[in-house]
């Protein structure tokens, strides 16, 4: 009997996409539409770089590290062990307005800083900039509150498609302007659990 195909995400079947990820999770190439862009040990070194930079710049500052829901939270998982001096860490979760699946820079707080921020170093990390509108909103928001310093590191860059300029103490990888997931990082919820990142190509993301 053939089992009708159910329909999963972005078009593909529940079976297309098992196939999909259980390629790209080992050394082969992925099938169309999927490739792994950066490993598990190319992370693993990178964080570790970036956790020994946060270390010796915030050695005595007793840091405030800050990280966006949900995208960012395996990164800060791996980078709080990274970081070998006395800090704090906290977590903010927004959700982006406006039409379609593009940020528009009008941003909710759905889950606010549990710390109070005034005096204090913050660091806020986040797993990819790209327009940069929403981290520019977290930015202007955190500032109201009068740390008493503020900068941002990122797992990825991807300046191509930058609208507001914004300074970065630590980038990670700089991207091309590629759709990724993994790490943490999304499409409509899914492949957040790929312990690296993927690119997940146009043939793929129109299929819905
Ligand atoms: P921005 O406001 O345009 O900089 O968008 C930043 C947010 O959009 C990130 O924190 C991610 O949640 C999401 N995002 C941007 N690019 C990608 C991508 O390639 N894959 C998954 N999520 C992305
Ligand atoms: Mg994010």
């Amino acid at each position: 009997m053939v089992l009708p195909r159910q329909p999963g995400v972005a078009g593909l079947t529940d079976d297309d996409e098992r196939i999909a990820l259980v390629a790209i999770r080992g050394n082969s190439p992925g099938p169309a539409g999927w490739q792994k862009l950066i490993s598990e040990d190319q992370l693993r070194e990178k964080i570790a770089e970036i956790g020994a930079a946060i270390s010796r710049d915030y050695a005595c500052l007793n840091p405030l590290v800050v990280s966006v829901l949900k995208g960012s939270v395996v990164l800060m998982a791996d980078l709080m062990r990274a970081i070998t001096v006395p800090a704090r860490f906290d977590f903010i979760a927004i959700s982006s307005y406006g039409p379609g699946q593009r940020p528009s820079g009008v941003v909710r707080i759905m889950k606010d800083l549990e710390t109070n921020v005034e005096g204090q170093h913050v660091l806020v990390i986040e797993d990819i900039i790209d327009t940069g509108l929403t981290l520019n909103y977290v930015l202007k928001m955190l500032r109201q509150r009068h740390p008493a310093s503020l900068a941002v590191g990122t797992l990825l860059n991807r300046p191509a498609r930058r609208l507001v300029d914004i300074d970065l103490k630590y980038v990670g990888f700089d991207l091309p302007d590629k759709f990724v997931v993994g790490y943490g990082l999304d499409y409509r919820q899914k492949y957040r659990n790929l312990p690296f990142i993927a690119e997940l190509k146009p043939e793929i993301t129109a299929l819905n």
